[in-house]
């Protein structure tokens, strides 16, 4: 036989998937880190640009003082310190104490003049967090220094904005990316399992038509007394309980599945005492379990099929001779374990991550779907969890499956 999509599912989706995952995670990165980059450009240019403007404002205010030229007052006044409309700023005296000046400040200025001054010490505080105050400095005529004043100032709204906004902004695309990615596969998901859902129960369905013809067929020979008691009737017998097996699974698959509170040591020793006639005798199975009462919620057919499909790769891992052992435990909360050991090749842990990707297999003539199956029913149909527990080359593996109790 050949597997259609061995070749393609191997070598090319699977590492296309991480290259392209990779290539877009690195774009994002740089985008991430050149628009904080740039971003943080703007912000101190424009930081230093207001610092020159609050020096402007100092400069001018000295100026103001020593100058007497009406003209000019008015200019300065009106064209340098009435236009800073932005910048909040606090004039103090030497020791940083207000003045009681301020601008551009969300203050209600109904305050008393004591409540003013205090609001205006702890903005004054704030300030001097972000920035270095600036002085002016008053000269007599001589050119002595009489006095001085400190200007406290603050980032402008602008900037403070300009700061948080490529933060901002990235968060709405991660949120956003994040829904659009979380839509995509919920769809994906969704399509997926009407494929499987959908092939199950067609399946189910054509087969059903010429089984029970068979079966109706078989009773007629068991009846007749010239066939009554014959080898091949006992044989096809036996193959069409197999093919009636084989229905239910599909149709199980293929419906919501009814699950039942089960004896999971039974179902289990069920499935291995079916398993062990088919094949050689040199591989031993051993079931163990804490105490023989451990139920879980279980659908027989399907339950089946796992334990059929982990037990056949354990035996494929053997070179026909071996021992899988089965241990039932009671895990901590709701869980039932199940912990399913062979001594056969084991796997590297490379493949051992790949196992339940669909068409994965290391043999020449799998499909890769034994254990994608036994996933979807552990966790889709059973709401449990199955994984590798643990592999060494050359040594083993074993596959845990949880189910709930
Ligand atoms: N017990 C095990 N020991 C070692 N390797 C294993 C074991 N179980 C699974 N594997 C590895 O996982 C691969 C995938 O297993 P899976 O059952 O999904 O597919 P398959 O057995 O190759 O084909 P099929 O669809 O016929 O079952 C196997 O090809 C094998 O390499
Ligand atoms: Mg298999």
């Amino acid at each position: 036989m050949i597997n259609p999509f061995k070749e393609s599912a191997e070598s090319s989706l699977y590492q296309h998937k991480n290259t392209v995952k990779f290539i877009v995670l690195l774009i994002a990165a740089i985008i991430v880190v050149v628009s904080i980059y740039y971003n943080n450009f703007i912000v101190n240019h424009l930081k230093s640009r207001e610092k020159q403007s609050i020096e402007l404002f100092a400069r001018a205010t000295e100026f103001l003082v020593q100058q007497g030229d009406e003209a000019n007052v008015t200019f300065i006044n009106e064209y340098i310190i009435k236009t800073n409309v932005t910048i909040p700023v606090i004039l103090t005296d030497q020791v940083g104490e207000p003045t009681g000046a301020f601008r551009n400040l969300d203050i209600d200025e109904s305050k008393s003049s004591e409540e003013l001054l205090q609001l205006l010490r702890e903005e004054v505080a704030e300030m001097k967090e972000e920035n270095e105050p600036i002085p002016i400095v008053y000269r007599n005529s001589l050119g002595e220094i009489e006095n001085f004043e400190y200007i406290y100032y603050q980032n402008s709204d602008l900037l403070r904005q300009l700061n948080y906004y490529p933060y901002i902004q990235l968060a709405i695309i991660l949120l956003f990316a994040g829904l659009t990615y979380l839509a995509f596969s919920y769809s994906r998901t969704a399509e997926q399992n009407r494929v499987w859902v959908g092939l199950a129960k067609e399946t189910a369905h054509q087969l059903g038509t010429p089984l029970s013809s068979l079966m109706a067929w078989l009773e007629y020979l068991q009846a007749d007394e010239r066939t009554q008691g014959h080898e091949a009737v006992a044989e096809m017998g036996k193959d069409v309980e197999k093919l009636l097996m084989i229905t239910e699974r599909f149709s199980n698959i293929g419906s919501v599945p009814v699950l039942e509170s089960t004896d999971v040591y039974e179902v289990i020793q069920q499935s291995v005492s079916y398993l062990q006639r088919r094949i050689s005798t040199k591989v031993k199975f051993t079931i163990s379990t804490v105490g023989k009462d451990i139920e879980a919620q279980i659908n027989r057919p399907l339950f089946n099929w796992v334990i059929e499909n982990l037990c056949k790769n354990a035996v494929d891992a053997m070179s026909g001779i071996g021992q899988i052992d089965i241990r039932i435990m009671r895990g901590s909360g709701q869980f039932i374990i199940i912990d399913i050991t062979d001594n056969g090749k084991g796997m590297s842990k490379a493949n051992a991550k790949k196992v339940f990707q669909p068409g994965f297999t290391t043999k020449k003539r799998g499909w890769g779907l034994g254990l994608t199956l036994a996933k979807r029913i552990i966790e889709n149909y059973h709401r449990g969890r199955i994984f590798v527990k643990h592999t060494e080359p050359d040594e083993g593996s074993t596959f845990r499956i949880m189910l709930r109790a």
